[in-house]
């Protein structure tokens, strides 16, 4: 079976959501299990349900994450986990009027779990609000190749 995926969302005002939920069909549509968990209570022991993990993240305030995505974001800072059996990919979503701090949230994140040791796969995408593509539409192509990325990853384990 294709392997799990959970899909982590941190989120002001719900896009990220809506990306999270349109990926889920994707994934789920090519055989994964696909589960979405909302930030929120979140600790860094999510990390232990194994499978693949997928970060859908806003950006707010000054380049900062999310609020409902700020305790797990401290928390992993705090207790350093050895994430090094992790592999995540990263959606992000921005708006690149806020030119200093473009799409930070998700980058946070990247920087984040890579200093603990997980690995990346595939390359993070950023959606940009101003850019005139619905998040939803980018996020499934995205997701398409990610999906390739996965399949890589299980023939080369
Ligand atoms: C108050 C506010 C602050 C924001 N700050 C940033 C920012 O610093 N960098 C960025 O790229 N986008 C920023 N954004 C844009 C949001 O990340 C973008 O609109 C995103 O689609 C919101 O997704 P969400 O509904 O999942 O939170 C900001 C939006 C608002 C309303």
């Amino acid at each position: 079976m294709a392997v799990a995926i959970s899909i982590l969302v941190g989120t002001m005002t719900g896009n990220a959501e809506l990306v999270a939920d349109a990926v889920r069909d994707v994934l789920a549509g090519a055989g994964h299990p696909v589960e979405i968990l909302p930030m929120d209570s979140l600790r860094p022991d999510v990390f232990g349900r194994g499978g693949v993990f997928l970060i859908c993240t806003s950006t707010y305030g000054q380049g900062d994450v999310p609020d409902n995505a700020r305790d797990l974001y401290e928390a992993l800072q705090a207790e350093k986990p050895d994430l090094g059996a992790i592999r995540y990919g990263v959606i992000g979503l921005g708006d690149s009027t806020y030119q200093d701090t473009y799409n930070n949230g998700g980058k946070l994140f990247d920087t984040l779990l890579a200093g603990l040791g997980a690995s990346r796969v595939g390359a993070r995408m950023e959606h940009n609000a101003s850019g005139g593509s619905f998040a939803e539409d980018d996020a499934v192509e995205w997701a398409k190749g990610w999906i390739g990325a996965l399949k890589a990853l299980t023939v080369a384990a």
